[in-house]
């Protein structure tokens, strides 16, 4: 593509003109923003980039290793792993109020990302793939009605608190030019056309206290449901589709045995900016299907729930 290969070298020499020979720091979280604002960051200024992968233990299944191997495998950037799921999961025991879980979530990211920050010497700038419909967002939000409906940690605060400098180079694009320019880069499709995933991960997709075990029931039951939306080809018909772990178990049966397990509800719709969504409509054979696969596949699942609901009046995220 003509337009974004100019693009390409536009923004690599703008980024180069605005760092100069200084340090910078830029949190990858393996969404398409960040991925494409780190890759085009190293073309531009190489070695004078580090990349943090903050791991909060709230990823989906083997999501944090994909990340990380898509970065070494195919990028020559300085990635550091920050392994702290101890920490944001021991924070959030006993937490069960969906802000205060957000807050939880937003505060340790900060802290754990100015520490790993702080041994980078002399880094002077922070790279954000903030884009255009953010800064749009954030102003009308800033001007408008004192009531935020859900807190979105990875806006604001972080760059000010740890006295960096921005840099934004998708500031001007579009969610489908940041997807062309990410093609442009070579990242991979599997990276391009991912379902976007909220900053607080799992946590939102698991109402009521969070734990390690149903964590990992959810995670199953996860990826059982995007291989079973993959397998019938309907993974780019979708704008989002998940799982979540509902705070409830149900009686079922199984064999000659009674079952008292969690239940799972499932998620799908279309939206064209996630400021409203409808549901996606499955068949009931695609239902039933993927009903059988999750409660076959999952140990401590009993019950599967379909979520009917559109935006508004429900969220897309079920906190
Ligand atoms: P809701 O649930 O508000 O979500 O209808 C709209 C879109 O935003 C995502 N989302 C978030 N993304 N940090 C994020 O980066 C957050 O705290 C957050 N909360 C919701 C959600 O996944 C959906 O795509």
């Amino acid at each position: 593509d003509w337009t974004m290969a100019s693009y390409r070298q536009e923004m690599i020499e703008k980024i180069r003109e605005q760092v100069g020979d200084k340090k910078v720091i830029c949190a990858l979280s393996g969404g398409v923003d960040s991925s494409v604002t780190g890759i085009l960051l190293h073309e531009a200024i190489g070695d004078q980039l580090t990349c943090v992968f903050v791991d909060h233990g709230l990823l989906r299944l083997n999501e944090a290793q994909e990340v990380v191997d898509m970065f070494r495998n195919n990028y020559n950037l300085n990635l550091i792993h920050a392994d702290e799921s101890d920490l944001f999961l021991g924070e959030l025991e006993g937490v069960s109020d969906p802000e205060v879980k957000r807050k939880t979530i937003g505060k340790l990211f900060i802290d754990v990302f100015q520490k790993y920050a702080d041994q980078i010497e002399g880094a002077e700038f922070l790279a954000q793939g903030t884009l255009y419909p953010d800064v749009i967002e954030s102003v009308s939000f800033s001007g408008g009605p004192s009531v935020t409906i859900k807190s979105h940690h990875n806006v604001g605060g972080l760059p000010e608190k740890m006295g960096l400098k921005l840099v934004e180079p998708l500031r001007e694009l579009f969610k489908d030019e940041v997807r062309a320019l990410g093609r442009e880069l070579g990242l991979p499709d599997s990276f391009i056309g991912r379902h976007p995933f909220p900053g607080p991960g799992l946590a939102i997709r698991c109402p009521g206290e969070i734990t390690r075990e149903k964590l990992d029931i959810l995670r199953q039951a996860d990826a059982v449901y995007i291989d079973q939306i993959r397998k019938h080809g309907l993974y780019d018909e979708i704008w989002q589709a998940f799982a979540a772990i509902l705070p409830m178990r149900t009686v079922g049966v199984m064999g000659d045995g009674r079952t008292y397990d969690y239940a799972v509800a499932i998620r799908a719709v279309t939206s064209v900016d996630g400021m409203t969504a409808d549901t996606y409509p499955f068949t009931q054979e695609f239902l039933g299907e993927t009903m059988t696969r999750i409660i076959n596949e999952v140990k401590g699942v009993n019950r599967v729930f379909y979520d009917l609901t559109s935006k508004p009046p429900g969220t897309i995220e079920l906190e």
